[in-house]
């Protein structure tokens, strides 16, 4: 696991967009794993300005997004669909048929989760999987558990979480759903690589803790320990706890 310590938020996500656009332009149909949450936005905009300044390319690439709210459509500005739209996928020329997400409205939840397993697996794998992390040490939706789902599937959020994506819902934690699907901690350390970004001192004992702490099913960050090629740009604040 490495630490890479960077000034600010913007350094941060100017050596992510970095990673993404050295693995674009070393193998071009690289398949990438993608958060959502507050933390990666500058690095999407970072990565629409390398596309139309630089000509960065996304037209053989493929992504899967980490995770989605269940009972939300993508029409909904509070999905990630939207969210996504909003912050990469309109800017880009990733071709939408390649762009995953899950489905929050699917009829059978545990079906859409099987399908989006079988779907990864199908495209080759995660290549570059880019996570957050959340102020209690989630990873994706994995939230802190007495045990934790390897595979896609179904969770119930916890108050925080819900309250972490308030953001998204105009403030009001009460408009935030209470269930999501999301990768499992499988899914995620089944990615050659993994790259987590954090920033900001709500982020230092989930850091602490993820770095240095025991794996723990109590913070799911943690098991990024096991995975051999982890990096996390963190800044200061978000560090203060290695110190
Ligand atoms: P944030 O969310 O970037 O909005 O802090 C991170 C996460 O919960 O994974």
């Amino acid at each position: 696991m490495i630490v890479s310590l960077c000034s600010d938020a913007a350094a941060i996500s100017e050596l992510a967009a970095s990673r993404v656009a050295d693995l674009l332009r070393a193998r071009p149909t690289a398949v990438l794993g993608l958060p959502t949450g507050r933390t990666p936005i500058q690095m999407y905009a970072e990565l629409v300005r390398m596309h139309k300044e630089e000509g960065l390319d996304f037209s053989q690439a493929t992504s899967f997004n980490l995770d989605e709210f269940v009972g939300i459509g993508p029409d909904h500005p509070g999905s990630y669909h939207a969210y996504m739209a909003e912050h990469l996928f309109n800017h880009v020329n990733l071709p939408a048929q390649r762009a995953h997400l899950l489905d929050g409205l699917a009829s059978d939840l545990d079906a859409e989760c099987d399908r989006y397993e079988v779907s990864i697996v199908d495209a080759g794998g995660l290549d570059l999987q880019i996570l957050g992390i959340g102020a209690n040490g989630h990873i994706g939706f994995n939230e802190p558990a007495d045990g934790l789902s390897a595979r896609t599937h179904r969770v119930a959020l916890l108050p925080e979480s819900r309250e972490g994506n308030a953001v998204f819902f105009g403030g009001r934690v009460a408009d935030v759903p209470r269930e999501a699907l999301s990768m499992g901690m499988g899914t995620i350390l089944k990615a050659r690589r993994i790259l987590l970004l954090a920033t900001g001192a709500g982020k230092r004992d989930a850091i602490e803790a993820a770095v240095r702490g025991p794996v723990t099913t109590r913070v799911p960050a943690s098991f990024l320990q096991l995975h051999p090629s982890v990096e996390i740009l963190c800044d200061n604040d978000a560090a203060a706890g290695l110190r």
